[in-house]
């Protein structure tokens, strides 16, 4: 029998003689030995290689492209640096986001600001620091931002998020691009025709380029390319009412991998649909080409980031379900319990052993929804084995807690057979940091 990696696993995944499941050269049994569990484990190749793919990928269709990570999926120093290093640009949603990603060096000037409800403090604080882009979602802030950039003598560039009333048909949590929706300037209702009107007019704005998002994650091909169609041809009534549209964004979504039958399109493919589209629609419209902004979060760290547990108690109800509990749970990857995810696992120090058996992995916190992966074929447990779960680089960590008062593991990074900690284990001591 043989480990094989179908592109859940980071690209540097392997079994070592000892039947161990290595990852960056690294036994991740060894890992949790050493950053104890539960234990983020991120291959730097990975997140690297996802970045250029994203970047090679768009620019040798259309070369006026940038590529900005969304910071929402996975964000600390150590990644705005990567960031940094592989030419991306920064989608952020709040002011925490700015000054993580700012504080390992990452320029504002390269930061695309999104968020349905931005506050006056955080609209102050990005035109001051010098935010590339305000990707602006409603009304009041339209006005809000005016006033602030005219009191601070800036004149700021934006985009206009507008809805579309198209549906991606994700979960009904993350999908973006529908009527019903509280982001955006509604196409439908006519909001977005006054919005465009409004920021052309407005003293000290400079109305750069149009976005909207559809939501996440998008398996199907055919939105982008409908949005795109909708969209550009909604937009072009505005070119003699003075829109230059410079910039266009058909903003992230982009799928991976969670388990075995159900695998994404290929970047390529993603990248062929929105090209190719914006292309002849442009053509066909007279509308210059405008620059391409694409913001892809899960797909750049998604499979690069693997979770790490060790078994606790297992308990085994007759002809019912065996419960294997783990020292993590949704504290660190709520999706399951919100979104009903699923995911894959194996067994990091038996990867190859055979006499399977279906188990139920939950996790330690106090509710019975509290399950990471249902109904999953793994070999013989035991109290102590380390149970990796893969895929789990983005939006786990993102939206962890500290539910039950729990500390939120320790995020390590690997690369050629090296690791380095590179977010530390939270303690007692941190949950009571900010307690008076
Ligand atoms: N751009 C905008 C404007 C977005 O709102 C998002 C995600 C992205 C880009 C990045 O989408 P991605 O490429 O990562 O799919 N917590 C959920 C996902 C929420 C996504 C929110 N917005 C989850 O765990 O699946």
């Amino acid at each position: 029998m043989s480990f094989k990696n179908v592109g859940l696993f980071p690209i540097d995944t392997s079994v070592n003689s000892h039947g161990n499941l290595t990852i960056g050269g690294n036994d991740v049994t060894s890992l949790a030995e050493k950053y104890g569990t539960p234990l983020y484990v991120y291959d730097e190749v990975t997140i690297r290689t996802m970045a250029r793919q994203f970047i090679s990928e768009f620019t040798s269709r259309y070369s006026k492209t940038k590529v900005a990570y969304a910071s929402k999926a996975f964000l600390n120093k150590s990644m705005a640096k990567i960031a940094y290093e592989e030419n991306l640009e920064l989608d952020v949603v709040s002011g925490g986001e700015i000054a993580t990603a700012a504080a390992a060096g990452f320029p504002t000037a390269k930061m695309h600001f999104h968020g349905n409800n931005k506050t006056p403090q955080e609209l102050t604080e990005a035109v001051s620091s010098g935010v590339e882009t305000i990707v602006v979602d409603g009304f009041q802030e339209l006005d809000l931002l005016n006033q602030i950039a005219q009191s601070l003598n800036v004149v700021q560039g934006i985009m206009l998020r507008l809805s579309p009333s198209i549906d991606a048909h994700t979960h009904g949590h993350t999908t973006t691009g529908i009527l019903d929706v509280k982001f955006g300037f509604s196409i439908e209702t006519g909001e977005s025709s006054i919005a465009i009107r409004q920021a052309l007019q407005s003293s000290n704005l400079d109305l750069k380029g149009i976005h909207f998002h559809l939501g996440s994650p998008i398996f199907e091909l055919e939105p982008y390319s409908t949005a795109i169609d909708t969209v550009l041809e909604y937009l072009s009534q505005f070119t003699s009412e003075g829109l230059n549209l410079r910039e266009f964004s058909p903003g992230g979504g982009f799928a991976i991998g969670y388990t075995q039958g159900n695998p994404p399109p290929p970047i390529s493919s993603y990248a062929e649909v929105i090209t190719s589209m914006l292309k002849t629609k442009c053509s066909d419209l007279g509308i210059d080409p405008p620059d391409l902004i694409i913001e892809p979060g899960r797909s750049i760290v998604g499979r690069a980031g693997v979770a790490v547990y060790t078994v606790g108690v297992i308990k085994e109800i007759p002809t019912v379900r065996t419960y294997v509990s783990l020292d993590g749970g949704m504290g660190d990857n709520i999706r399951p319990a919100l979104y009903g995810s699923e995911y894959e696992a194996v067994l990091a120090n038996k990867v190859l052993n055979s006499n399977k058996k279906t188990v139920t992995l939950a996790g330690k916190y106090c509710e019975s929804g509290d399950l990471l992966v249902k109904d999953i074929s793994l070999p013989h447990i035991d109290p102590g084995d380390i149970v990796a779960i893969p895929s789990s680089g983005a939006y786990c960590l993102a939206m962890s807690s500290n539910y039950n008062m729990n500390p939120r593991p320790a995020v390590v990074m690997v690369s050629e057979g090296k690791s380095r900690l590179i977010r530390k284990r939270e303690t007692y001591k941190d949950l009571i940091a900010l307690d008076l």
